[in-house]
């Protein structure tokens, strides 16, 4: 099916996605039911993942439409953990990023109301069959998630779980993406070291598989994961099972001699090459990201529009688990 290129004739759209229906906000946990504000469709599921369930929802005194994530905390310590999320949100304001708009504190659950956003999963794009991914796409895609990062990382926010399915597309036919899920992102804290109940290991960092220190550039390796994904449909460390994907990651072991790769730009593969690097200290960050050739050069974005090069991402090899 026919959908919008990455570029125009004239080059690339940079422009941001649209922002949140309202302005950013300073929120608190409050002790009030969400019931008697918001009209909340428990049938309609948007998402799920470790926290428990996302539902779309409307405030009744102003129409608005936005999605309730409904996170499972009980002991006080769980508390602290949504609590967290909280105060990290309440750092993020960018149109790359999604936007709280309030909390609710209940006896079993904080609910977190946000921004909604209703294109779907950007891994679902990556998959499906109908949808013919450029390059440029890719580098539309990836640029914004750069510009996002660079956000957090001014921000002293590190995200640490990035991967597809927190990356969602504004709607089916633009381009546009929001990260979403700060559950497990923090302020960042020089020689905090990390420890994460890992459910999907594709994404993880070495570092964080070593439990060793973790920094900004901890995400943009997870950036290098997505953008191999993206281009290829192949996920650049999967194994045949959980440990080997830990080793290969650990080894730094991948490749871009799968035939996925055959119309891919050097530009491309160089991106990718100075974000999969062992030592993070070596890795691009944000900025230096968003100044590679391969997301600032219009040249190279003109080449690839006239030449139309394809991501090759038929043959999808890693699909992750739905729960992570
Ligand atoms: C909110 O709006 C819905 C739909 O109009 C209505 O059914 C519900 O009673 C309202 N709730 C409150 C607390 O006003
Ligand atoms: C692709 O399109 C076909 C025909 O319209 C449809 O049956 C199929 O479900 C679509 N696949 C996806 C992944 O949306
Ligand atoms: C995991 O991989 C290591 C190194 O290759 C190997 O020694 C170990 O036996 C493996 N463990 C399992 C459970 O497969
Ligand atoms: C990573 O690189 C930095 C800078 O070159 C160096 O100081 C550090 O020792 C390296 N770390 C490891 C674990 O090799």
């Amino acid at each position: 099916t026919h959908k919008e290129p990455g570029a125009g004739v004239g080059g690339l759209d940079t422009t941001p996605p649209p922002a949140a229906p309202f302005n950013h906000r300073i929120v608190s946990a409050k002790p009030n039911q969400i019931r008697n504000f918001y009209t909340i469709n428990w049938q309609e599921v948007l998402g799920g993942g470790r926290f428990g369930q996302v539902h779309k929802c409307v405030e009744n005194s102003s129409g608005l439409t936005l999605a309730a994530k409904v996170i499972k905390a009980r002991s006080q310590k769980e508390k602290e953990v949504v609590k967290n999320e909280i105060q990290v949100m309440n750092n993020l304001d960018h149109a790359n990023l999604i936007q709280l708009y309030a909390a609710y504190e209940s006896r079993n659950d904080i609910i977190l109301v946000l921004e909604y956003v209703g294109g779907g999963e950007l891994f679902d794009r990556i998959i499906d069959e109908n949808y013919t991914l450029m390059e440029l796409d890719a580098v539309v895609f990836i640029r914004q998630i750069c510009d996002g990062l660079q956000h957090m990382h001014k921000m002293s926010v590190l995200h640490l779980d990035l991967k597809p399915e927190n990356i969602l597309c504004v709607s089916r036919v633009t381009n546009k993406i929001k990260i979403i899920d700060f559950g497990l992102a923090r302020i960042y804290k020089p020689r905090e070291k990390l420890r994460v109940n890992f459910g999907t290991p594709e994404f993880l960092a070495p570092e964080v598989i070593n439990y060793d220190f973790v920094s900004f550039n901890t995400d943009m390796w997870s950036l290098g994961v997505i953008t191999y994904m993206l281009l290829s449909g192949l996920c650049p460390f999967l194994g045949d099972d959980d440990n080997q994907t830990l080793n290969n990651i650990l080894a730094c072991q991948w490749n871009f001699e799968e035939q996925e790769f055959v119309d891919t730009s050097e530009e491309a593969k160089d991106f990718i090459r100075r974000l999969l690097i062992v030592n993070k200290s070596w890795r691009m960050g944000a900025s230096e990201s968003l100044r590679h050739p391969w997301l600032s050069d219009s040249a190279l974005h003109h080449r690839l529009y006239t030449k139309k090069t394809m991501c090759r991402s038929r043959r999808s090899s890693c699909v992750p688990t739905t729960e992570s």
